[in-house]
This record gives C-alpha cells, sequence and structure tokens, in this order.
C-alpha cells in the first residue's frame, strides 16, 4: 500500500526513481511523484494517476543523482495533485507509506507554529512536525517526532539543507535496503532492488537509515551505530517481469505449479514413507504437540486459504480450529492461552491486520507460526515459527499462485501435525504426500484446458451479479473464487454455502443468473447435485465444476458449462480448482477490458488497518 523509493548514486537519479515506482506501482495506482536534490535545489514532479502520466512530466533536463519517489494508494484526502506524495514544509520533503493516526491533533498543535497544511493528507502534517523540530540536526528531529506520531509509518525524507542525503526511518510499514557500484537504493518492496543488489537488509523499526551515495548508515535515534542483518533475494529480475504474457496475473496464475513445488521440495523428507519435514524451517515437533486449538488469522485470499486449512486440520487432528478475520479478531479479546498455536497466513508478511494479530497473540502467550511468502517480512520476523512459501514475487494485485502455495504449505502442516500426534499412520501421510507432490502436474493438465474458460468467460462477460456454491471444502473455494471474480470484474458477487442459499439468498436468483457450483468432494456431492437442481429450477446458468470420475453419472440439463477436475484424490481437487476459478476471473476481466493486474481502489499489501 502506497510505494515508496529512495535512490543516491552515480546514475540519473529522476530515471531510476520512475522505473522503481513503476516496480512498485502494484502498491497503489492513484497518484505518483518525485522529489529530487539539483543544483536549483530541491524540485518536486507531481502527477495524477499512474507512474506513465509522471515520467511524461519530469523535465528532461533536471539533473539529479539524489531522490525519493512515490506512488499513491489514497488513505487521507481524495485523489489530487496537491494530495500526491512527496509532501513539503519549510526545510522538509518526504514520502510516507502507512497512516499517521493522531495527524489530527498534531495539525491543531502545529497551527500555533504558524504551519497550515495546503494538503488533506496526514503526511503533510508529518512533514510539518519535522520541519518544526529539525534545526540542523537529522536524529534529533527524527526522536521528537517518533516520541509525538502515532500510527505507522516509512518515511523518505530530504532536509533541505543536506544535500545528496536522505534520512528513513519505519514503524509498522516496511523499507528494504541495499548498496551497490550505481548507489545507495531503498523501497518499500526488493522488487525495487533487484536491478541493483541481492543482498539487502529490511531497516528495522525506530533505527535511522542515513542513505549517501557511498553508501547507507544506520543507527539508534541516539546515534550509536548498528549492523543490520543482511538477506539474500532468491530469484532474479526475470522473477519480476511479465516474461511474454500480457498480464502479470496470467503468468502467476502458469508458474503455480513450480511455485508449489518449491514450497514442498525443501520439506518432504524421502525415506521409507514420504514425510512431511520441518527440519531445515526450525520448527520443532513440540509445537504441535503442545497445542490444544489453533486459530488461523489471516485477510483476504490468505484467509481462505486459512478456511480450507481449518477444514482440513479438524477432519484429520481432531482439535478445534478456528479461522478469523485477523481485522475482527484483534478486537474481539481472543480467548488464547500458551497451548494455543496462532497461525498467521500472509503472502507479503506485511498486511497491519495480520501483524498486529500476531502481536496480540504473542501478547496472550499463544505460540506463534507464519506462513509466509516475503523473505524478511515484519510477520516473518516477529513469529516464534516460519514457513516461507517460496512462490516468488507476485506483483498482480488479484493473488494466485500465493494463494495455491498457501494451501501447500498448510496441507504440509496438516500432514506433519497429525502424523506426530499419532493422528494418522506413516503410510497415510505418505500416500497423501505424494498426491501433494503430484499437485504441480494436476494443474498443468488445468492449465492445458484453459480455452475452454477462456470461451466459457465471454458469458459472464455481460453479467451485473453471480453466486458460488459449495459446501466443505469447496464452500472455502467459493469464497476465494468470488472474492477473485469481484476484485478484478467488478461484478458483484457472492460466495454461499450452497445449503444456506434457501434461506434467503435464493430469491436473488431468477432466469439467466450465473451460478458457479463446485461439486468435488464425495461426502457431498448427492446434497450439492440436489442444490444445484434448486437453482436450475429457478433457471440459473449453472457452470458446474466436478471431478473427471463424475462426468458420465450427471443428470443432463442440471448444467450449461461443465469444468472437469483431472483425475486425483478429493484432497488435492481444491487446487485444480482454484485454478479453473482464477482463470475464470482472469479471462472475464480481460474481456470487459479492465485493468487486470491494478484493479480500481485496491491494493497490493495492505499495509493500513
Ligand atoms: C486478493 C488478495 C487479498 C490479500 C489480502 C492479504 O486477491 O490478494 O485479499 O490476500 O490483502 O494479503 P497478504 O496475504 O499479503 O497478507
Amino acid at each position: 500500500m502506497c510505494g515508496i523509493i529512495g535512490f543516491c548514486g552515480y546514475l540519473d537519479a529522476k530515471e531510476e526513481l520512475v522505473k522503481g515506482l513503476a516496480e512498485l506501482e502494484y502498491r497503489g495506482y492513484d497518484s505518483a511523484g518525485i522529489a529530487c536534490f539539483t543544483e536549483q535545489g530541491i524540485e518536486v514532479v507531481k502527477s495524477v494517476g499512474k507512474v506513465e502520466g509522471l515520467r511524461n512530466r519530469i523535465p528532461a533536463k533536471m539533473e539529479t543523482g539524489c531522490g525519493i519517489g512515490h506512488t499513491r494508494w489514497a488513505t487521507h484526502g481524495g485523489v489530487s495533485e496537491i494530495n500526491a506524495h512527496p509532501h513539503t514544509c519549510g526545510s522538509v520533503t518526504m514520502i510516507h507509506n502507512g497512516i499517521i493516526e493522531n495527524y489530527h491533533a498534531l495539525a491543531e498543535e502545529l497551527k500555533e507554529t504558524g504551519r497550515t497544511p495546503v494538503s488533506q493528507t496526514d503526511t503533510e502534517i508529518a512533514a510539518m512536525l519535522l520541519d518544526s523540530l529539525y534545526q540542523g540536526d537529522a536524529l534529533a528531529a527524527l526522536r521528537g517526532a517518533v516520541e509525538k506520531l502515532e500510527g505507522a509509518y516509512a518515511f523518505c525524507i530530504l532536509f533541505a539543507d543536506q544535500k545528496d542525503v536522505i534520512y528513513c526511518i519505519r514503524k509498522g510499514s516496511p523499507l528494504v535496503c541495499c548498496s551497490s557500484e550505481e548507489g545507495s537504493v531503498v523501497a518499500s518492496d526488493m522488487v525495487a532492488l533487484l536491478r541493483y543488489s541481492k543482498e539487502y537488509f529490511v531497516l528495522p523499526e525506530f533505527q535511522v537509515a542515513k542513505v549517501t551515495k557511498s553508501g547507507i548508515s544506520v543507527t539508534e535515534l541516539d546515534g550509536t551505530e548498528v549492523s543490520p542483518s543482511m538477506l539474500s533475494i532468491q530469484w532474479d529480475m526475470s522473477a519480476a517481469q511479465k516474461n511474454g504474457f500480457k498480464h502479470y496475473m496470467l503468468k502467476e496464475i502458469h508458474e503455480q505449479p513450480e511455485a508449489i513445488r518449491r514450497t514442498l521440495t525443501p520439506r518432504m523428507k524421502k525415506g521409507r514413507y514420504l514425510l512431511p519435514d520441518f527440519a531445515e524451517d526450525g520448527i520443532p515437533d513440540t509445537v504441535f504437540l503442545q497445542a490444544d486449538r489453533i486459530v488461523i488469522a489471516a485477510c483476504g485470499t490468505a484467509m481462505h486459504a486459512g478456511m480450507l486449512g481449518r477444514i482440513l486440520m479438524e477432519r484429520l487432528l481432531r482439535i478445534p480450529v478456528s479461522v478469523e478475520v485477523a481485522s475482527e479478531f484483534r478486537y474481539a479479546d481472543p480467548i488464547l492461552d500458551e497451548k494455543s498455536l496462532v497461525i498467521l497466513v500472509s503472502q507479503s508478511g506485511e498486511t497491519a491486520d495480520t501483524l498486529a494479530a500476531l502481536r496480540l497473540a504473542k501478547e496472550k502467550g499463544a505460540k506463534t507460526l507464519a506462513v509466509v511468502n516475503v523473505k524478511g517480512s515484519s510477520i516473518a520476523r516477529e513469529s516464534d515459527y516460519v514457513l516461507y512459501t517460496h512462490a516468488g514475487p507476485e506483483i498482480a494485485v488479484a493473488s494466485t499462485k500465493a494463494y495455491t502455495a498457501q494451501l501447500a504449505a498448510l496441507y504440509l502442516l496438516v500432514f506433519r501435525f497429525a502424523y506426530v500426534a499419532g493422528k494418522i499412520s506413516a503410510e497415510e501421510v505418505s500416500g497423501y504426500m505424494k498426491e501433494l507432490d503430484g499437485v504441480g502436474e494436476l494443474i498443468e493438465k488445468v492449465l492445458e484446458r484453459k480455452e475452454q474458460v477462456k470461451e466459457l468467460s465471454k458469458r459472464l462477460t455481460p453479467v451485473q451479479d453471480l453466486f458460488f456454491i459449495g459446501r466443505g471444502l469447496d464452500y472455502a473455494l467459493a469464497c476465494e473464487g468470488s472474492i477473485k471474480l469481484k476484485e478484478i470484474t467488478y461484478i458483484h458477487s457472492e460466495a454461499y454455502a450452497a445449503g444456506e442459499l434457501k434461506h434467503g439468498t435464493l430469491s436473488l436468483v431468477t432466469g439467466g443468473t450465473p451460478v458457479i457450483a463446485l461439486a468435488t468432494q464425495p461426502e457431498v456431492f448427492g446434497k450439492m447435485i440436489s442444490n444445484v437442481k434448486e437453482v436450475r429450477a429457478r433457471g440459473a446458468m449453472v457452470i458446474l465444476i466436478t471431478k473427471e470420475e463424475k462426468k458420465d453419472g450427471l443428470e443432463s440439463g442440471i448444467f450449461e458449462e461443465h469444468l472437469v477436475i483431472p483425475f486425483c484424490r478429493d484432497i488435492v481437487a481444491p487446487f485444480a480448482a482454484a485454478v479453473y476459478l482464477q482463470l475464470l476471473a482472469y479471462y472475464t476481466s480481460s474481456y470487459r477490458g479492465l485493468d487486470v493486474d491494478q484493479p480500481r481502489n485496491l491494493a497490493k499489501s495492505v499495509t493500513v488497518e
């Protein structure tokens, strides 16, 4: 949410900033702006809309080696040039990712110093505060500001009298840093660092990075020098590019077989039996054996992965498992103790509500385990244990490969837990693991059938409303199918537990209403087909998803379109169904002519609450 970048070095800084902003644009695309040191002082250029618009506004003759850039997802104040970052007050020019919660009270206080904002943003108030505290000593001003600011922030700050220096500090929101021969770079996400270096560090909270072209020094707020721990990026630039695909989303859908293999392979211990093993992740079996209840907290798609995980856990472990929307969990005064295991699921590892849920769980003495994609992210660092999904960078706002990799990681956790708790035998686990090992191939087979989904999507293109229905694992999938479709096609859709539809919502199903019915699980298959008939009787246009083995026994006329999951064990069918749902959303959005990768009002990595 909001992308920020700072560059100080031996290249044309304005060019580097714009390239970086284009890479960070998935974090927000309401407006963009840069501020650079030039011979004339600090020059600021802003524009409403995407980074491309900003590029066209930057004077070619601007000479600069140091500056900061921002791409905005609006929180405080509408989408306008005046609200676009960077914001300036006196000697301070800065960019911000996060939310200053007490900005209103601070603005009132600062009035007395004669400073009045011109924008409606919380960031401008932070700039005013810093300007009021700055008397040539950046650390002193930052110390004063940190004491007063409430909320979350990653700041990159230019002080007018300190040419070619960027100061950075953060609380809550992410900021990663690297140095290379070309110069020093800071950014919200390492995708913007890749062109410079594979070695980077996460700026620790409340420490200050002083960025110059010769390097980055980090100190505590009192000036004590610190050396942050270095991390390495495992992938290269091509992983963060479209590589011939029209959209990142389509590329990421196709990357799923490989992403899942990367999640599974390091944890598959081959011996007499194929068992999941977390020795290299440093997750001891005691984590599972001591837990008498599990809570999964996450947001959006990650939460839908958790819903599926929950069903499997309860089925195989027979202990209570709940799934919590992280933003609700943190205010619900949850009942947790040292025997509770809280699993946080997050692609970015920076989602503010999931991070807050983690902190609350720790406060209450629960053990915490994170299933995270982004290495070194806040949730990964703060959890007791972390299981990385290794799905690689996910750039499209709509999550695809991160979701199926989360599912794979949750399956591994369930199997290991059930095995060490003696709930299933080594032989049974091994059987499940072999199925899981074949998921990459299963998805490849579904991808071979994408032309059918593409064709079918034409029928959804003009639609206003539709429904997804399913039971059990399929209900969790229905929720995921629905959010995917909504977010990128702007079609109103609802996910319903199939048996619940007739308790009110069925009144919305009329002639031609599309209903996407998932019937992949044998124990509820008969009941699902009854629910399909109920909507069919009201004239619904049914798109049915079943497994191959059910294909022949289906009554004619109960569906208009049929998507078939290739032969596989029931437990892994959700992976295949998920890919069908992703393709359906993707092609429908494409046919509607929408911005698939950057849907309106949304942004990836939701670092505000
Ligand atoms: C939807 C989507 C979001 C995220 C949610 C949590 O396609 O991507 O619903 O799943 O914002 O994000 P992470 O996983 O980064 O915590």
